[in-house]
């Protein structure tokens, strides 16, 4: 039987690159056999947001969000990272058996360090507690975009070192990419890949005179309608496939490939987008106003959820004390 496991940092709002890339697949994977944890991960947020009601505010929108795009608390165990404290001592544990070698060859550590941001001992460290919160719930698969591979890997390698020296303790996790390079690299406003950190993201509740005041901000060219164009150039096109009906993807594409009288103009391709973007996240964003009015009902998913999780979390704990002579 499979558990699958995946974290996902409250580092800003969600936006449609997140859902495409992460969000919706791991919805769609409650439907496997086999159990399911998805976690809210506080503590790797930590090496960037030092803003505790920001933290707070983050932590509790990614939740909400989670349930509001159709997570599902019966299949699935929503939980935050830091309510199970036993993470941090798993982690403690492969840091014992990790050369700092492996640590060194981060591509992501290494990108920070370039930008010059100054790195902390956790920023170095967060591929040993990725490797504890994999670890930690004998996950077997774990779906993560392109970005988080190698740190998967190394999670791989966490467990074979100290399974080396100890025995058989953790299960070694596979990964699962999601295939379609589309849903992998979802364009932001200026085409490049969407991300918070570009400022080129759009919130997936986003919606009304901001909605279209952020797609009116998508950019194109000024060349006029009339002129044919080659819709595989325009990056709209890609925005546009994630939303509209085949059918109507493929009319527009014909419409602007032969240019003339009828094809439509930037603006009005900008303002399809909009209306079909706030009809898709429409039941979404009906049950994030609902959890809003009650928040009680999320913090009691994460707190039973937490409960699940602990349990797990404890069990492999205690395996890996006694493999190691701590018991
Ligand atoms: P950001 O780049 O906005 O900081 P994160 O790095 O926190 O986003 O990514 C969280 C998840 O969303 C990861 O699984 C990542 O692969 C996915 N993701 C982020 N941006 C995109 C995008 N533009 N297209 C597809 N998936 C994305
Ligand atoms: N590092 C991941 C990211 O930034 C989040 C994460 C933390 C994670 N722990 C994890 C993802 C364990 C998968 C499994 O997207």
């Amino acid at each position: 039987m499979s558990t699958i496991l995946s974290g996902i940092q409250p580092s800003g709002l969600l936006h449609i690159g997140n859902y495409f890339g992460a969000i919706r697949q791991h919805v769609a994977l409650q439907e496997e056999a086999g159990a399911h944890f998805y976690f809210i991960a506080d503590y790797h947020a930590l090496t960037s947001q030092r803003d505790p009601a920001k933290m707070r505010e983050l932590v509790w929108e990614t939740a909400v969000t989670y349930l509001a795009c159709g997570l599902d608390p019966e299949k699935a165990v929503l939980f935050r990272q830091s309510d199970v404290p036993e993470v941090t001592e798993i982690a403690w544990l492969l840091a014992t058996v990790t050369g700092m070698g492996l640590l060194e060859r981060a591509h992501s550590y290494k990108d920070k360090v370039n930008n010059n941001i100054k790195p902390s001992v956790g920023l170095f460290t967060y591929p040993i507690l990725m490797a504890a919160d994999i670890l930690a719930y004998d996950s077997t698969l774990v779906p993560v975009g392109k970005d988080q591979v190698q740190h998967v890997e190394m999670a791989q390698d966490m467990a074979g070192y100290f399974n080396g020296a100890y025995g058989d303790v953790f299960q070694r996790p596979e990964m699962r990419l999601e295939k379609s390079e589309a849903m992998q690299k979802v364009p932001g406003l200026d085409g490049q890949k969407m991300s918070k950190s570009y400022g080129n993201d759009i919130w997936i509740f986003e919606q009304g005179k901001r909605l279209k005041t952020q797609c009116g901000k998508i950019v194109t060219d000024s060349r006029p309608p009339e002129e044919p164009k080659d819709p595989a150039e325009l990056f709209v096109f890609d925005l546009l496939a994630l939303f509209l009906p085949a059918d109507e993807l493929v009319d527009w594409q014909n419409k602007v490939r032969e240019g003339g009288e009828s094809a439509p103009g930037y603006g009005h391709l900008k303002m399809r987008l909009k209306d079909a973007m706030e009809d898709y996240f429409a039941d979404a964003r009906a049950r994030r106003e609902e959890y809003l009015a009650h928040p009680e009902k999320v913090e009691a998913v994460l707190q039973a959820g937490a409960a699940k999780a602990r349990e797990c979390a404890q069990r492999v704990r205690d395996r890996a004390l006694l493999a190691c002579g701590l018991r």
